[in-house]
């Protein structure tokens, strides 16, 4: 079968991540980058393929049978619109769809429209950690779920905040950060049916949030809390629970907890705690149980996944449309915030 032919829109941070992965494998071939940053010509001419200066660019020049659009957040809509009105069928955007909920509707309805397979890349579904969390709580594994509790909490380096494009609310931890989670979250316990929160400014003083508390409650009648900040060292957080970014150290503790009516759930290195006997009750001794799961190169499992939608082989795992409720999920937080009111989505 032939090779499928991608195209890179953004060739910066996240997307090296993905030019690693389609050189891992044998179905892709990488034909083609669109950025205007010298950085990204110069890696185009290390690997003889041509480096256009955007996505519109591109798409005049050469036809992949997918892109992977990886720019600033704030491009996402743009280039988005473009590849589908440009005639692309197959298309990875980068998280968070979009910068709102208006721009992340049109994509859906763009892609919908023109026949488009829109997907993005919420990558950690992709660990068989998460598909194995789903499972168990569906399978009732502990019981009925009643609620859930997480963290992400870690202090970026000052070097990260020099941008001052870094320093805004549309590049703080809640776009950028707990969208990962909140995603993760509807993946596993199911949709989120409204949101309440208090946002923190109590270290740096930038217009971007330094904490969040956030209160869920799930259309399954589950609720849960999630704290989450970019400057509170701590060794909690799905990075150094996991590995999964070689910057970051691993530390291996767990940083969400599933609960429910016959026992909780560790996540992402799974340990499911229950009474040694099936009525357990506080009095009685309760267990931890390992339950090991492959760790994997997400990126490499995605950018197989977006190979196989193209050659027929496999349906969009995270479409447009779902990736579209993370997002409102996670405005709904700045939105509940900063009136200080409960969000129903
Ligand atoms: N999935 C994840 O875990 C993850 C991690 C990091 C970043 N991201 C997302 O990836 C996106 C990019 O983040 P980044 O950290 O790689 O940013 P970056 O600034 O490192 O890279 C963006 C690239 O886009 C290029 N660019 C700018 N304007 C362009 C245009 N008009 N056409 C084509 N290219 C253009 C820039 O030159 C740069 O090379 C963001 O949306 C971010 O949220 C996702």
């Amino acid at each position: 079968m032939a090779q499928v032919k991608i195209g890179l829109v953004g060739a910066g941070n996240i997307g090296q991540r993905h030019i690693m992965a389609i050189d891992q494998l044998e179905a892709a071939e990488l034909i083609a980058f669109a950025d205007p940053s010298e950085a990204a010509q110069a890696k185009a001419a290390s690997r003889a393929i041509p480096c256009y200066g955007d996505a519109a660019e591109m798409l005049e020049a050469c036809t992949p049978d997918a892109v992977i659009i990886a720019t600033p957040t704030e491009r996402h809509h743009r280039d988005a619109i473009t590849c589908i009105e440009g005639g692309c069928k197959n298309l990875l955007v980068e998280k968070p769809i979009a910068a709102s909920d208006k721009e992340a509707e049109e994509i859906v309805r763009a892609g919908e429209k023109a026949g488009c397979n829109v997907m993005v890349a919420h990558q950690r579904r992709y660990y068989p950690c998460a598909a194995k969390a789903k499972e168990l709580i569906d399978s009732g594994a502990i019981g009925t779920l009643i609620g859930v509790t997480g963290q992400w909490s870690l202090r970026k380096d000052e070097a990260y905040y020099a941008p001052q494009w870094r320093r805004k609310t549309k590049a703080g931890p809640i776009l950028t950060n707990l969208i990962h989670e909140l995603d993760l979250l509807r993946f596993i316990c199911g949709e989120i049916e409204a949101v309440s929160a208090y946002i923190s400014h109590i270290d740096q003083h930038f217009e971007k949030e330094d904490a969040v508390a956030i209160s869920l409650q799930f259309k399954n009648q589950a609720v849960g809390s999630f704290f989450l900040s970019d400057r509170t060292p701590s060794p909690w957080g799905w990075e150094f629970a996991l590995g999964e970014n070689l910057a970051l150290p691993k530390t291996g503790q767990n940083a969400i907890r599933f609960m429910g009516s016959k026992g909780a759930l560790e996540f992402p290195n799974l340990v499911l705690w229950q009474h040694d006997s099936p009525d357990g009750h506080w009095q009685q001794p309760i267990s931890g149980q390992p339950i090991e799961t492959d760790f994997i190169d997400a990126y490499i499992a995605q950018a197989a996944h977006l190979c196989a939608v193209v050659q027929k082989k496999a349906e969009p795992f995270i479409a447009a449309q779902d990736a579209s409720l993370s997002l409102k999920a996670t405005l709904a937080v700045t939105q509940a915030a900063n009136t200080g009111r409960k969000i129903t989505l």
